[in-house]
């Protein structure tokens, strides 16, 4: 596991952008998985900056959502579906036909989950996977619990999640209390991981984390451990606390 420590968010998500222009000009057909959440928001703005002043090209990217809840609409302003056309998709030059993110209405969420699995595959599997990490050690939803799932599967949120996220919402008894989510093997997969977290909330757990001498299922990203291409990006803050 290869960290980073840069000095404040916005350096962090500028590296982090940096390492993706990089790949993309390497492989412009590259494969991204993508994460929603606070923390890829600097990142993608560094994106679209490149894209603007500088020509980034994602018109063959083509992107994986980690997760979506499962009840809400795409044009839900809760929803993932929005908020990545509202934070990144809207502002590059990206072909939505090739950005997937499940779909939290379908009607067969089971079989949905599994054709998400079949689909990256497809599509060649994946490049490169950006990951936050909740406080309590998830990665996309996998919770910490006694097992973990392989595969993309529906997922119930814990307490502790549905309150991180219920400050999106107007209040907590809005927050969905069930997911969509990338498994922990969808994620190993993926041939390159970065994983970004920042401010003093995330200390704890990136503590735990880069100690990095036991994984367990109780801690989710404590997986990663495991694959042999993972660059953790951090701020001071949530290096130090
Ligand atoms: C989002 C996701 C989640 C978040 C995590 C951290 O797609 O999969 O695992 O990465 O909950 O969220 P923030 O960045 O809001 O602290």
């Amino acid at each position: 596991m290869k960290v980073i420590v840069k000095d404040d968010y916005e350096k962090m998500s500028k590296e982090a952008a940096n390492m993706i222009k990089e790949e993309i000009n390497k492989k412009p057909n590259i494969v991204l998985g993508l994460a929603t959440g606070s923390t890829p928001v600097g990142m993608y703005k560094e994106l679209i900056r490149m894209h603007k002043e500088e020509g980034l090209d994602f018109s063959k990217v083509t992107t994986f959502n980690l997760d979506e809840y499962v009840g809400l609409d795409e044009n839900h302003p809760n929803s993932y579906h929005y908020f990545m056309k509202d934070i990144f998709f809207n502002h590059v030059n990206i072909n939505m036909d090739n950005t997937f993110i499940p779909n939290g209405k379908a009607e067969d969420l089971e079989r949905h989950c599994k054709e998400y699995d079949k689909l990256i595959e497809k599509k060649g599997g994946i490049d490169v996977q950006i990951l936050g990490i909740g406080e309590n050690g998830h990665i996309a939803f996998n919770e910490p619990d006694k097992e973990l799932n392989v595969g993309t599967s529906v997922v119930n949120l814990t307490q502790s999640t549905i309150e991180a996220n219920s400050r999106f919402f107007d209040s907590i008894d809005e927050v969905p209390t069930k997911a969509i989510s990338m498994g922990i093997g969808t994620i190993m997969k993926a041939k390159k991981i970065i994983l970004l977290a920042n401010g003093k909330r995330k200390s704890e757990v990136i503590k735990k984390l880069l100690k990095g001498d036991k994984i367990t299922t109780y801690l989710p990203a404590s997986m990663l451990l495991l694959h042999s291409d993972v660059t953790v990006i951090v701020d001071k803050e949530a290096y130090n606390g």
